[in-house]
């Protein structure tokens, strides 16, 4: 099939060479992004006379005929015309006969690329910070479910302090919120347009860049036409917040898969987000989770895959920019179903409150309490963790815990240890004490749920 760039070719290549070089496999997914700019630069063409009013209008036609058709599944692309720029050019021309041929004035298909990959982030984007926030809602809410569940709270993965269990739901809700604001910030670089940039250096054409960007809804274009057709800052700015955002996606996942399990006994995944095993009639695996913190690593890898395509490339555009895309798409989709997984796997997931409550009982975490209770006492910190210590290894050499103690035993560790010292003792005090800024505190965790309410509903 002849090209549309084959004038100066005495031969054409090979099929197979064709193959290895196009990019429509994969690039058919800018299709509509691909018409919308046509039919912003057609447009412009037509209003600033560059084309004929009539020209513009058939241009047009075409255009949204294409549209219609893409929308019913009805074009199908060929390797031939290597990529998504060329099959629809081809399908214009075969549409509205060599007319189509003008829409190509004063535009190369480095700023076309450019153009459509600005247009496609800055919807998906768009999407992606509303699902974002409809995890954070899953996650205020049960959050505010268990303001009062109490949990073992963590550092070493050893048992450290209790915990409001929606305290820790809620420190996800910030992680969230930063990787939301990293989104937002980085599409004011994507809403930026580098239509009219020509192959590199600009046209001779009298064309109007701010028209097209206008029409485009683009609030900006670039300055320097080199720089718009080479620039990938904007997709790298996604796969890097996108690989933070699946940070932490992993780590909740992480944590959901070890609570779920029958060492912690803390949740229970709903079956719509399990799967059971082919051997073992028992089991229920928490597939879905598994599988985020899995496809971690993919989004990682897709960041840096580009990062080293980047490296080193000389102005302008190289072919060695058609790689930008399956790794954004893949990461695209890999973070709205990571996030869809999530928002149901959070809403549907059982608390076992009676197994948390066993477990904040029967271990050490309030052991800081008797250390801060001596050290309100006059006791110096040190001393008072080092009397502690000892209390602490008698109760494990005695198979009891601190609140099993008499308060006799406890007088002879210290003098200072009074009847009061129960009420201190016991976790539930211990959470609702910590009223410092930010604290798991009760009080605390619901100002936290309280302002997070509001965040969500201001944007
Ligand atoms: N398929 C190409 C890409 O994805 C489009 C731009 C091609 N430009 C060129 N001069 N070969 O990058």
């Amino acid at each position: 099939m002849s090209k549309l760039w084959g004038g100066r070719f005495q031969k054409s290549a090979e099929e197979w060479v064709d193959e290895f070089g196009a990019s429509i496999h994969f690039d058919q997914e800018l299709v509509f992004e691909d018409l919308q700019g046509s039919i912003a630069h057609v447009t412009m063409l037509g209003k600033t006379g560059i084309l004929t009013e009539e020209e513009m209008h058939q241009i047009l036609g075409g255009l949204e005929a294409l549209q219609q058709k893409a929308s019913k599944g009805e074009l199908t692309f060929s390797v031939a015309q290597e990529d998504i720029h060329l099959n629809l050019e081809k399908y214009l021309i075969e549409e509205i006969g060599a007319v189509g041929g003008k829409l190509h004035t004063g535009r190369s298909r480095n700023d076309q690329v450019a153009t459509d990959m600005h247009l496609y982030l800055k919807k998906q984007v768009k999407l992606i910070i509303g699902l974002i926030e409809q995890f954070q809602t899953a996650l205020v809410e049960k959050a505010e479910q268990h303001v009062e569940t109490l949990a073992p709270g963590y550092t070493h993965l050893q048992r450290a302090q209790p915990i409001s269990f929606g305290h820790h739901l809620m420190a996800y809700f910030w992680m969230l919120q930063r990787d939301k604001e990293r989104f937002q910030e980085g599409l004011k670089r994507i809403d930026v347009s580098p239509l009219g940039a020509g192959a590199l250096a600009g046209t001779t054409f009298p064309i109007d860049r701010e028209l097209s960007a206008d029409l485009l809804g683009f609030s900006g274009v670039y300055a320097n036409s080199m720089d718009a057709v080479s620039d990938r800052d904007f997709i790298l700015e996604f796969l890097s917040g996108s690989s933070i955002l699946m940070m932490h996606l992993s780590r909740l996942a992480e944590e959901m898969i070890l609570w779920s399990s029958q060492e912690f006994q803390f949740i229970e995944m709903d079956d719509a987000f399990s799967t059971g095993s082919s051997i073992m009639p028992q089991k229920k695996n928490p597939d879905m989770a598994e599988l985020i913190r899995g496809k971690t690593g993919r989004v990682y890898g897709n960041l840096f895959s580009l990062l080293t395509v980047l490296k080193g490339l000389p102005l302008a555009y190289n072919k060695d920019m058609q790689e930008d895309k399956e790794g954004m798409f893949d990461t695209v989709h890999t973070i709205i179903g990571s996030l869809k997984i999530f928002t149901g796997m959070v809403q549907t997931m059982k608390v076992n409150e009676g197994r948390l409550e066993e477990a904040v009982h029967n271990d050490f975490s309030n052991a800081t309490e008797l250390a801060d209770y001596l050290a309100s006492k006059g006791i110096p910190f040190r001393e008072a963790h080092e009397i502690v210590g000892k209390l602490v290894l008698h109760c494990i050499q005695h198979q009891c815990y601190l609140a099993d103690l008499s308060l006799e035993e406890l007088k002879s560790a210290s003098e200072s240890i009074e009847e009061d010292i129960y009420r201190v003792l016991s976790p539930y005090e211990a959470v609702k004490r910590r009223k410092s800024l930010g604290g798991t505190g009760f009080d605390q965790v619901q100002l936290q749920i309280e302002t997070a309410k509001r965040l969500i509903n201001d944007e």
